[in-house]
């Protein structure tokens, strides 16, 4: 069993879809066992992506991340991890399987509906970070 971190972004709130992206996941079989609606300071932005701090697209995600409200989620099962990450689909949506959350609803990289966590590192770090 894992736990892994998940975040319906501004633009995914902004659409208006987030039952439809809930569906997916507690459709393949996996359990929502934290969930809130919140809305980050630039602080705290940087402070969740502060690995990309530095990079080109850090500023911009930064200011898309505090835009608006957005819905961190903690998801359970088995594989976790891996399992959202492949119903989220490819960072790039054109670069995403056709069904994903990403290759459905994305407009680009950086407005891009949804993260997960990358490791099993990253998802101890981001569930505490949200939901301690
Ligand atoms: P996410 O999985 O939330 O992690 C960091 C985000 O930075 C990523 O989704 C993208 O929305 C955004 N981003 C923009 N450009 C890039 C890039 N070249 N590589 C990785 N992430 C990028």
């Amino acid at each position: 069993m894992e736990s892994t971190l998940s975040i319906i972004k501004p633009d995914g709130v902004k659409k208006n879809i987030i039952g439809n992206i809930l569906k997916k996941f507690e459709d393949s079989g996996l359990k929502i066992t934290h969930i809130k609606l919140i809305q980050l300071t630039e602080k705290e932005a940087s402070e969740f992506y502060e690995m990309h701090d530095g990079k080109p697209f850090f500023k911009d995600l930064v200011a898309f991340m505090s835009s608006g409200p957005c819905i961190p989620f903690v998801l359970m099962g088995e594989n976790a991890i891996l399992r959202v990450r492949e119903i989220m689909g490819a960072t790039d949506p054109q670069e995403a399987k056709e069904g994903t959350i990403r290759a459905q609803y994305a407009d680009s990289i950086d407005s891009n509906i949804i993260h997960g966590s990358d490791s099993q590192d990253s998802a101890t770090r981001e569930i505490s970070f949200f939901f301690g």
